[in-house]
C-alpha cells in the first residue's frame, strides 16, 4: 500500500521541493498552505509527472478552527495520513519593539501553534496504528538567541525542543520524528521576512545559498533514516555544535554583529 504525506507550506519553497521529491519517491499526497492557485497546478504537475493521488486543502493554518477542519476533511475522504511534514513559516526582520504584532501573533502561530497543534491531531492515529513519521521544519536559528529576529528563532527553538521530546516519547512506538534544521535557503523567505537588511544575508552571495530543492532532499533521507535532528550542511553543522561550547554572552554578541543591518 502507498503511503501518503501530508506537506503544510507547500506552495514555495522549501515545501514545494519536498512535496516533488515525495512525489518521486512515489507518495500520495496532501499539499496545505493559503494560495490554492499554486497549490492546483503543483497538483497537476506531480499526479502527471509520478502517476501519485494529490489532494490540494487549502487553509490558513494560524487559524485553529481551520486547522481542526483539515483534520475532519482529511479523516471525511478516508485519507491516512503516514507522512506529516509541518514546513509552512515565516519570519521577520526588525527591532521587537519597532516590529508590527500582527506579524508577531501570526508567526507564532504558524511556526510554534499550527506545528504543535497538527502534530497533536495527526499523532494519536499514527500511535493507533503503531506506525507513521513526523518531519518538522525548524531552523539553525534554533540554536541561539536571534537579535533583530527575536521571536522567528524562538519559534524555531521551540520547534526543536517539541520535536526532540516527541521524539523521545514515540520513539519505541513505530514513530519516528524528525527535525530538520536548514540555514540560510534559496527561497521567498529571506525576501518576505525583510532579511534583506540583514549583515548575515548581505554577506552571502545568492549562488553559495543553498537552494531549496538540495534542502528539501537531505530533510527527505534524514527522515527516511529517522535521524532526530538533521542540520543541513557542514558550515551548519559547525555552527550549531559551536553554540553549545560557546560561552552565552559571547555568543549573544556574535549573532548581533551578524543579524545588524548594513
Ligand atoms: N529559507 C530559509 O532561509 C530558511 C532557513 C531555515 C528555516 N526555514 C524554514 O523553512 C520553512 C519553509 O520556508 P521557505 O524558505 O520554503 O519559505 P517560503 O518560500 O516563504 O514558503 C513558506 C510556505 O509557508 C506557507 N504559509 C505561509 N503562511 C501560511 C499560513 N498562514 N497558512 C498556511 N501556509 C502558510 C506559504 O504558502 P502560502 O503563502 O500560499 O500560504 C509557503 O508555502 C519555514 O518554516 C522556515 O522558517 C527557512
Amino acid at each position: 500500500m502507498s503511503s501518503t504525506a501530508l506537506i503544510t507550506g507547500a506552495s514555495s519553497g522549501i515545501g514545494l521541493e519536498l512535496a516533488k521529491v515525495f512525489a518521486h519517491h512515489q507518495h500520495n499526497l496532501i499539499l496545505v498552505a493559503r494560495s490554492e492557485d499554486k497549490l492546483q497546478a503543483l497538483s497537476q504537475e506531480l499526479s502527471q509527472t509520478h502517476g501519485v493521488k494529490v489532494t490540494v486543502l487549502s487553509h490558513d493554518l494560524t487559524n485553529k478552527s481551520a486547522r481542526q477542519t483539515l483534520f475532519d476533511q482529511v479523516q471525511q475522504q478516508g485519507l491516512t495520513v503516514d507522512v506529516l511534514v509541518n514546513n509552512a513559516g515565516y519570519g521577520d526582520y526588525n527591532e521587537f519593539a519597532n516590529s508590527d504584532w500582527d506579524k508577531l501573533e501570526g508567526m507564532i502561530l504558524l511556526n510554534v501553534l499550527a506545528t504543535t497543534h497538527l502534530t497533536r491531531l495527526f499523532l494519536p492515529p499514527m500511535l493507533n496504528r503503531k506506525a507513521g513519521k513526523i518531519l518538522n521544519v525548524s531552523s539553525t536559528a534554533a540554536f541561539q538567541p536571534g537579535p533583530m529576529m527575536a521571536v522567528y528563532f524562538a519559534t524555531k527553538a521551540y520547534v526543536l525542543s517539541f520535536s526532540e521530546a516527541i521524539a523521545a516519547e514515540t520513539e519505541d512506538q513505530g514513530i519516528t520524528v524528525s527535525t530538520l534544521c536548514p540555514g540560510p535557503t534559496q527561497s521567498e523567505f529571506i525576501g518576505k521576512s525583510n532579511m534583506d537588511h540583514a549583515g548575515l544575508a548581505n554577506s552571502m552571495t545568492i549562488d553559495k545559498i543553498p537552494t531549496a530543492a538540495e534542502v528539501a532532499k537531505f530533510g527527505y533521507e534524514a527522515l527516511q533514516k529517522g535521524e532526530v535532528v538533521a542540520v543541513h550542511g557542514l558550515s551548519n553543522k559547525l555552527m550549531a555544535f559551536s553554540t553549545r561550547l560557546a560561552p552565552r554572552g559571547l555568543l549573544r554578541k556574535g549573532v548581533k554583529q551578524l543579524m545588524a543591518s548594513n
